[in-house]
């Protein structure tokens, strides 16, 4: 029930207030968090909690298919307030296993506006398809598609004019590409992290 909610909610504030009484008043002055995550809409993949960060420690931006999107004004103009204001320390790109938007982008049904939306892991499908047609069960398949699109997404960051700009002006910034398995509640690091504009040529150049 939706009432339900508020209950939670005034459950939730004063047990929090009941523990540290300034917490409230503390994280109304500012927020500094030093990461910004990137992350699928998909609502098992709650940021703050699998990483156990609480309120204030975590900037979030959460899509279909976690993609950085390179002409989504939102996503933008959080990228931007992230790096310049915030000047978090990581952008992590975190994907998940089981995707539905990766999944619905393999199985190229027609779906409507998110068709659009997924058009960059349409991209990934289409461009390595051979590889993808030698894995023969659809879900190793799916979930192949979620790390290359996290891979993906950690790469074209690594482009991206405010993430360059930052290292420019010598921000210390690095973006690793996490998943998460919806399975086991665990994050892996897909070992793709690129951290200065150095290793952004590097990643190109492959
Ligand atoms: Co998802």
């Amino acid at each position: 029930m939706i009432e339900d909610l508020f209950e939670n909610n005034i459950r939730w504030a004063a047990a929090r207030a009941r523990v540290d009484p300034e917490y409230f008043r503390r994280l109304a002055a500012q927020q500094s968090p030093d990461y910004l995550w990137v992350g699928c809409s998909d609502s098992r993949v709650p940021a703050n909690e699998i990483v156990g960060l609480d309120p204030g420690e975590l900037f979030v931006h959460r899509n279909v298919a976690n993609l950085a999107a390179p002409q989504d004004a939102n996503f933008l103009s959080v990228l931007q307030f992230a790096l310049e204001v915030l000047k978090v320390r990581h952008v992590i790109v975190c994907g998940h296993y089981g995707c539905g938007g990766v999944r619905a982008a393999l199985t190229g049904q027609r779906h409507g506006l998110i068709d659009h939306w997924l058009q960059p892991v349409h991209a990934i499908c289409r461009r390595e398809a051979e590889a993808l047609e030698a894995i023969i069960d659809f879900d190793a398949r799916v979930n192949d598609v979620c790390e290359r699109n996290v891979r993906e997404q950690v790469a074209g960051l690594a482009g991206n004019p405010f993430v360059q700009e930052a290292w420019r002006r010598g921000q210390r910034l690095s973006i690793p590409g996490w998943i998460y398995a919806i399975e086991d509640g665990l994050l892996r690091d897909l070992e793709t992290t690129i951290d200065g504009p150095r290793a952004a040529r590097r990643s190109a150049a492959r």
